[in-house]
């Protein structure tokens, strides 16, 4: 029942997403930076989910982007209603809905909605995840060196939090090859479904990760920090992946592994 309210949430503002492009009519930024950008679509989108989840379930605890925490109790519910909000302003249409659910200090559901591609992902806990409605399982690659890695970086990256910059190039030596999309929830989505092998990022809210970590669980992967320890959606670092690269993904986490930096041929 939990899980229907999300995809009927995450399907409403996901339309109202891709119908809102080009149509922006205020873009603020957050922390007075270039970067980290809010519209009154993202607003709107939120106010959307909240009202579905709270006619179900007007006692739960809300988390939200943009407005914060909202009740207590045992069951919390993890939103971003525009995740890739920056591609949303220039019209690239990589964004998405991602709402988590919380119950017991334990992520025991997830959906992420891309409007754009009509992808919806699911997933529940013990029950597998699931892309419109098919069982979607991780890659079987087995080496980082054949692995397609994504990442995302920090609104600050200009102060290079927790050598992101380096890991950034660390992993760019060692892999297959990285991508960037601009959405941390289609990022973990696509772990889930096998379309990447691999996934990093520091500094990450929860509503970024809450609905992914889940999917990419439930779909055979493994979701940890950069030690390899218990992943908590309210910690700064994840790494996701097929579990098959887990090791070698540690192990290139850390700096002092650090590529030696390739010779320019020009
Ligand atoms: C951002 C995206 C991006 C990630 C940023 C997030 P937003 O979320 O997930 O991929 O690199 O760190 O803040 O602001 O578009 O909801
Ligand atoms: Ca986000
Ligand atoms: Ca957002």
């Amino acid at each position: 029942m939990m899980l229907q309210v999300a995809v009927e949430a995450a399907k409403v503002a996901g339309k109202y997403l891709k119908q809102s492009v080009g149509k922006i009519k205020t873009i603020e930024q957050k922390d007075g930076s270039d970067r980290n950008l809010v519209t009154e679509i993202d607003k709107r989108s939120e106010e959307m989910i909240v009202e579905i989840i709270r006619k179900h379930f007007p006692s739960h605890e809300i988390l939200a982007e943009e407005r914060g925490s909202q009740g207590s109790s045992k069951t919390k519910w993890i939103i971003d209603p525009l995740d890739g909000t920056t591609n949303f302003t220039h019209g690239l249409p990589v964004f998405c809905v991602s709402i988590g659910i919380e119950h017991d200090n334990e992520i025991i559901g997830g959906v992420i909605y891309d409007p754009n591609l009509d992808e919806l992902f699911t997933a529940e806990k013990g029950k597998g995840a699931y892309l419109n409605g098919r069982k979607m399982k991780v890659s079987q690659t087995q080496t980082l060196s054949k692995s397609l890695l994504v990442t995302g970086f920090p609104y600050n990256i200009a102060e290079n939090p927790n050598h992101a910059v380096e890991r950034f190039v660390n992993f760019l030596m060692k892999a297959q090859a990285v991508r960037r999309m601009g959405s941390a929830a289609i990022d973990l989505a696509y772990v889930a479904c096998g379309r990447y092998d691999g996934f990093w990022e520091v500094a990450l809210n929860p509503w970024d990760m809450a609905a992914g970590m889940l999917l990419v669980q439930e779909a055979g992967g493994t979701v940890a920090d950069f030690h390899g320890g218990k992943f908590s959606v309210y910690q700064k670092e994840i790494l996701a992946n097929n579990g098959h690269i887990q090791n070698e993904m540690l192990t290139a986490c850390h700096i002092q592994n650090m590529t030696s930096k390739a010779e320019s041929k020009y």
